[in-house]
């Protein structure tokens, strides 16, 4: 449940957010709702799993035909968090390569290498294609004990990281002004936008909303402690985000770059700082984005699991099967996100473009509307 919770939404969306909506206001509201709304649904959800043993679909409709629908927006919010999440993932590998192939040699140029890369028409395409044939090859399998060994590893590794990149960030001149940022709210600029993007990121990042912890809480036994795991999940992912924040902020304001950058932060402040770390760099920049890449792979394994959970067991489709179907669909669904980058930027759905349109229907709507009917099938109905 924690290879889930923590992904590209603790380390690539929370610092991009908090750079978007004014750095520590945010980040308290954002707690708020942590606390407050994501720690009780994943109580809630954790509870649905475990006594019912079932996926998502499954869980509802075994206590009323009524709920079903329920679990279906589930699988339909993973279907289109898998319209760009994997986006972002193949971002995380190709720097993986890049951190040799010179995106260090000018800390100054990362941003413009970022820019080039997710505009390019061709290369962030196979990359995706790559990432997503890493989660085929494990979803097909049924999720197994490779990526739980590689995570077991690979995970440590980005907290051990995260702190290296932390006391670098830190120790640069002018980087107090990231920390103030962090820590020293600004009330001004709070409006209710700024709630709603706190409250759709608290479930992002935990995987609520949408059946993920559901489906993991019918795998816990039943002298388990529900609240104790679910606080230990809660806790290890907070954690991460709020690390990634300082790996990020100080340096940030250390190198006179804008908070404002979006969703290529990440790729543009992490890499600048490693540039400054002279042989060393490369090194650490290679483990940051391969661990990087394997917390991704555990989150949207789980989406794509949720995906491949229903169809195999409201559709009697065979596991194969219903991977493969499912993740050409998703593929599609990451061109044209990837490429509303680019190329297809003057494409709009709703006034945005494919990337922004999956992200915002989905944290933004769907998964507060499943935490909502989780909270009130729990309280009322189960
Ligand atoms: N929690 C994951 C992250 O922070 O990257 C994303 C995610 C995974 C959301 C699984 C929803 C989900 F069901």
């Amino acid at each position: 449940a924690a290879g889930s919770a923590i992904g590209l939404g603790n380390i690539w969306r929370f610092p991009y957010l908090t750079g978007e909506n004014g750095g520590s206001a945010f980040i308290i509201i954002y707690l708020f709702c942590i606390i407050i709304v994501g720690f009780s649904v994943m109580i809630a959800e954790f509870a649905v799993g475990r006594r019912t043993s079932l996926a998502a679909v499954g869980a509802y409709k075994s206590q009323s035909r009524n709920w079903t629908f329920a679990g279906v927006l589930g699988v339909i919010s993973g279907f289109f968090i898998m319209g760009f999440y994997p986006v972002v993932g193949g971002w995380s590998l190709a720097y993986i390569f890049k951190s040799i192939t010179g995106l260090l040699a000018v800390p100054e140029a990362t941003g413009e290498i970022f820019g080039a890369f997710i505009g390019a028409p061709v290369e962030p395409l196979i990359w995706t294609v790559i990432y997503m044939l890493l989660n085929v090859a494990i979803v097909a399998k049924g999720i197994a004990g490779g990526i739980e060994k590689a995570s077991k590893v690979l995970m440590p590794t980005l907290f051990v990281l995260l702190i290296i990149v932390i006391l670098k960030g830190i120790s640069l001149p002018g980087s107090s002004a990231g920390l103030r940022y962090l820590f020293k709210p600004d009330w001004s600029q709070v409006t209710g936008g700024t709630v709603l993007t706190a409250l759709g990121q608290s479930f992002f990042t935990l995987s609520l909303g949408m059946g993920c912890m559901l489906t993991y809480g019918s795998y816990l036994r039943k002298d388990e402690n529900i609240p104790g795991n679910a606080l230990t999940v809660v806790v290890m992912d907070t954690l991460v985000a709020i690390m990634a924040g300082l790996a990020i902020f100080p340096a940030l304001f250390a190198f006179g770059m804008q908070p404002e950058a979006g969703p290529g932060l990440v790729f543009i402040v992490v890499p600048a700082l490693f540039s400054h770390m002279g042989n060393v760099g490369p090194i650490i920049s290679i483990l940051f984005f391969a661990a990087l890449a394997v917390a991704a792979l555990t989150s949207s394994i789980s989406l794509l699991e949720v995906v491949v959970a229903y169809l195999i067991d409201e559709k009697k489709m065979d596991r194969r099967f219903a991977t493969y179907i499912s993740s050409a669909v998703i593929t599609v669904m990451c061109v044209l996100s990837s490429l509303s980058m680019g190329k297809m930027s003057g494409v709009k759905l709703f006034g945005v473009g494919f990337f922004d349109f999956f992200d915002i229907l989905t944290d933004k709507i769907f998964l507060a509307i499943g935490g909502m009917l989780i909270t009130i099938f729990v309280g009322w109905f189960m």
